[in-house]
């Protein structure tokens, strides 16, 4: 059984205030998820605190950093690490966001060492992997993610491998408004999952939750989720909206 996820990457968004009143009004209008589900929000780093108070009486609900340093500790000044996070009440972590691939040139290699620092830490690491338009124009998508999976992931243990969640977010869906199709999102998830089943087999394969990411809103959440190897969904733009984040919430089939 897999548990069935719905993130908000609230990215650099929305001052103190705005954040509390926006998980506050979530959590009225859904207070407990149904069993199985899990409601994550990645809130700015400094929000963390606040944000797991704000949580801590729904089960169902917990709260995510969206980025660690690759280092443990030391003379990194700005930087924060998992154990920080962690500290502070995170949960879960994102890890390789294409934007912080693309901005801050985090290669696979790094987001390995954060990896690892992030399940040191008992975090539960969202790993983030997509390709870009001209990959899919190209036609060798498949092999590319396969490759961000492998580079980033495949030196961990089956046990290890169990505590990841993986959100596949085409570059080209996010923040874009054009969202891949149901077919395409099932297409590459049903691919991720025979990629993780060469490597651990099937049985594990089949219990890491597969989040899809890229343009997901109230209006499409349902269709999207229906696939049988998509498992939820990491939200950008439509997590800033209360209603909009609630339905989202709402269309996460029954874990399978
Ligand atoms: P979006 O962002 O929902 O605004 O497309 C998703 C993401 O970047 O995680």
């Amino acid at each position: 059984m897999r548990s069935q996820i719905a993130a908000a990457n609230w990215k650099m968004n929305l001052d103190f205030k705005q954040g509390k009143q926006l998980i506050e009004e979530i959590i009225s209008q859904e207070p407990t998820p149904e069993a199985g589900k899990k409601v994550v929000f990645a809130v700015p780093a400094l929000y963390i605190r606040s944000a797991r108070k704000k949580v801590k009486n729904n089960p169902g609900y917990s709260v995510s950093a969206q980025n660690i340093y690759h280092k443990k500790s030391g003379a990194f000044t700005g930087e924060i690490s998992a154990e920080m996070v962690a500290s502070v009440g995170a949960e879960y972590v994102i890890i390789g966001h294409s934007e912080r691939r693309e901005y801050f040139n985090e290669t696979n290699g790094i987001l390995a060492e954060k990896i690892n620092l992030a399940l040191e830490n008992n975090l539960t690491p969202i790993f983030c992997c997509g390709e870009s338009l001209p990959t899919r124009e190209a036609g060798t998508q498949n092999e590319f993610v396969a490759g961000q999976i492998s580079e980033s992931l495949f030196h961990l243990s089956a046990e290890q491998v169990l505590k990841i969640v993986i959100a596949y977010e085409p570059i080209w869906a996010i923040g874009t408004g054009k969202t891949a199709t149901a077919e395409q999102a099932q297409q590459m998830h049903h691919w991720l999952r025979q990629v993780l089943a060469k490597k651990y087999g099937q049985p594990i394969a089949d219990q890491i939750s597969i989040l899809y990411g890229g343009s997901v809103k109230g209006s499409n959440a349902q269709e999207i989720f229906s696939q049988p190897d998509v498992d939820g969904g990491l939200v950008g733009g439509a997590s800033l909206v209360a209603s909009e984040f609630v339905t989202i919430i709402r269309a996460l089939k029954k874990s399978v």
